[in-house]
């Protein structure tokens, strides 16, 4: 639904061009919602900025059904903002207008519906996101969850879509981004809106993204289903990430575990519950030992998924046959030492 390919983006400061984005190249697909994570300065708003023409590319094409959105003349715009909804981190809403003029707001500006029409998809939309009875209230009066709950009703006012996130609940206490998350999840499932997101904290990508894009100096580094590059993250910043968010400290797991004895390896298993179960089968079939040095079972978005460390002691040819038999059940074996 969303393509791009081969964007350039350069800023002029002081007469010199500084590029921003290095060529990328980019499928999102209907009814996604796929995550863009990077550090600060990787070039993550000035990407999102593009999809509806807050920027415009150096370089390169962005495809949105297909239309060449750079092409758009003053209606094409106009009609692509309403079918592109974003929210942004400091929630930008109007101070001087109540909860339900805010969300209003855009429907007056499509200037499409009447009054009586306008003040009742206001109320449709305050029931969705939760807060019809805040609706007269000013932003002033509301929680920083609140008030991204308003930023969301505005943005879907005019039923785009696709829906912009940057760094949506960065200004949010842990607890008020997952309840914020869950409500972009009801809606993409609900509304089959497509979500295209950027952050800098990977729980925000595994809590609610089907894909990811890493990126790093502008361009992307790594890109796949969140599973995959969260449990085999190839290049370093990914690698940087998800050691960060799981705080491990691999040269310090190095260190402790080098008087273990035997073979030490890393499991990795996605969408299997029964894995200590078999392992125990498997160390009785071969005659083999096991011990789980470490180990983390979690979620990413609804998928159960595991990650261990484990040491096998016994003999070589039956330690290999057991991890034949691992491997044709879908576990991933990393043999580290
Ligand atoms: N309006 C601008 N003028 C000049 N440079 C900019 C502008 N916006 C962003 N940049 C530069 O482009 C790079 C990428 O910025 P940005 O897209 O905001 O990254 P992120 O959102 O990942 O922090 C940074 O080096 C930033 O300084
Ligand atoms: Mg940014």
């Amino acid at each position: 639904m969303i393509q791009l390919e081969q964007i350039h983006k350069s800023y002029r400061v002081d007469g010199r061009d500084i590029p921003a984005l290095k060529g990328i190249d980019l499928n999102i697909a209907a009814g996604e919602i796929f995550g863009i994570i990077g550090h600060s300065g990787a070039g993550k708003s000035t990407l999102i900025r593009l999809l509806n023409l807050l920027e415009r590319p150096s370089a390169g094409q962005i495809r949105i059904d297909g239309d060449d959105i750079t092409a758009l003349d003053g209606a094409g715009l106009r009609s692509l903002r309403q079918q592109v909804g974003m929210i942004f981190q400091h929630f930008n809403l109007l101070g001087s207008k109540t909860v339900a003029r805010n969300i209003a707001f855009p429907l007056e500006i499509a200037g499409q519906l009447g009054r009586a029409a306008i003040d009742a998809r206001v109320d449709e939309l305050l029931e969705l996101v939760g807060l019809t009875e805040h609706k007269h209230k000013y932003p002033a009066q509301l929680s920083g969850g609140q008030k991204q709950r308003v930023g969301i009703a505005r943005a879907l006012a005019n039923r785009p879509k696709v829906l912009l996130c940057d760094e949506a609940t960065s200004a949010l206490d842990p607890q008020t981004t997952q309840s914020v998350l869950q409500l972009l999840a009801k809606i993409n499932r609900e509304l089959n809106l497509t979500i295209v997101l950027i952050t800098h904290e990977m729980d925000v990508i595994r809590s609610i993204c089907d894909r990811v894009a890493v990126i790093d100096g502008g361009k992307i580094v790594e890109m796949g289903p969140v599973t995959q590059v969260f449990l085999h993250p190839r290049h370093a910043t990914t690698q940087r990430f998800v050691s960060e968010a799981e705080h491990i400290d691999e040269a310090a797991q190095a260190d402790a575990f080098a008087h273990v004895p035997g073979k030490i390896v890393r499991m990795t298993f996605i969408g299997e519950t029964t894995f200590e179960g078999f392992l125990g089968n498997a160390a009785r079939e071969f005659n083999i030992d096991f011990s789980i040095l470490s180990g983390r079972i979690e979620r990413i978005k609804d998928t159960p998924c595991g990650q261990m460390l484990l040491a096998f002691t016994g003999e070589e040819a039956a330690v290999a046959a057991a991890f034949a038999q691992f491997r044709s059940r879908g576990i991933d074996i990393e043999e580290l030492r």
